[in-house]
């Protein structure tokens, strides 16, 4: 499974950041500033961040320009080609970011190493989504924050419509500028399967690794942000 995660994210990666703009109409920015204020890191010092499925970096770029010499940030994803581009990002805007290479569900950093961790749209894809929250909640301090901003499922009126755009309009247009099909076509399949609200607490309550839980739905229900602060 996860060497054909990262092979689609591979593939896709030359035309990942411009589908993200298009596709979500540049909402997904405002999720991150979102994850940002969560994170709570403005008026402190010395802090050391990880994010996790990091991509082409926009989460980590994101806190990096925001708290340049306040905040120390880490970021790994498995996908070369994906940090390829988060690098010749953060270099064109002369942030120091150290890019890793390495699996979400088995990090490499010792315990208790970092103040905040997050991954943005990256859990579902991972193969176990318990050893992920398991990784984030060693690898950073007691008390410390675990941030996940995954899609979910709107309810009500609008989930009519968003069905029809993310069924139909998000791999046609996947396929029209990516070439690839399969890649959108997969984003649409695995967001609809994935647990969200109450059913993704309920994961990470399950690890018992986590206090103080809760999460914010936006956009109606397309994304969920779940904060969690380690035991
Ligand atoms: C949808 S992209 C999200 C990228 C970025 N965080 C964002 O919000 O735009 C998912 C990323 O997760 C990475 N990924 C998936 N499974 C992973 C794993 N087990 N370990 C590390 N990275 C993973 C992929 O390579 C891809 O770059």
């Amino acid at each position: 499974m996860s060497d054909k995660i990262r092979n689609m994210f591979s593939e896709i990666a030359g035309s990942y950041d411009l589908l993200n703009d298009i596709l979500s109409f540049g909402i997904h920015r405002r999720w991150k500033n979102q994850v940002v204020r969560l994170a709570e890191v403005s008026g402190k010092t010395d802090i050391k961040l990880l994010d996790l499925a990091t991509g082409t970096g926009d989460l980590a770029i994101n806190f990096k320009k925001k708290f340049k010499s306040t905040c120390a940030v880490t970021a790994v994803d498995f996908s070369e080609k994906m940090l390829a581009i988060a690098k010749e990002k953060a270099r064109s805007m002369n942030l120091e970011i150290d890019f890793r290479q390495g699996d979400a569900t088995k990090l490499n950093f010792e315990d208790n190493s970092f103040d905040v961790s997050t991954i943005a749209f990256g859990i579902r894809n991972v193969d176990s989504v318990v050893s992920c929250l398991n990784e984030m909640s060693r690898v950073v301090k007691s008390g410390s924050k675990v941030i996940v901003l995954e899609f979910g499922q709107p309810k009500g009126l609008f989930s009519e419509l968003y069905t029809i755009y993310s069924k139909y309009i998000i791999p046609y247009l996947g396929k029209i500028i990516s070439k690839n099909f399969n890649a959108y076509n997969y984003l649409q399949d695995s967001s609809a399967k994935f647990p969200c609200g109450g059913e993704f607490i309920d994961i990470m309550q399950s690890t018992g690794k986590f206090s103080e839980i809760f999460y914010q739905q936006l956009s109606f229900g397309i994304a969920f942000i779940y904060v969690g602060k380690t035991v």
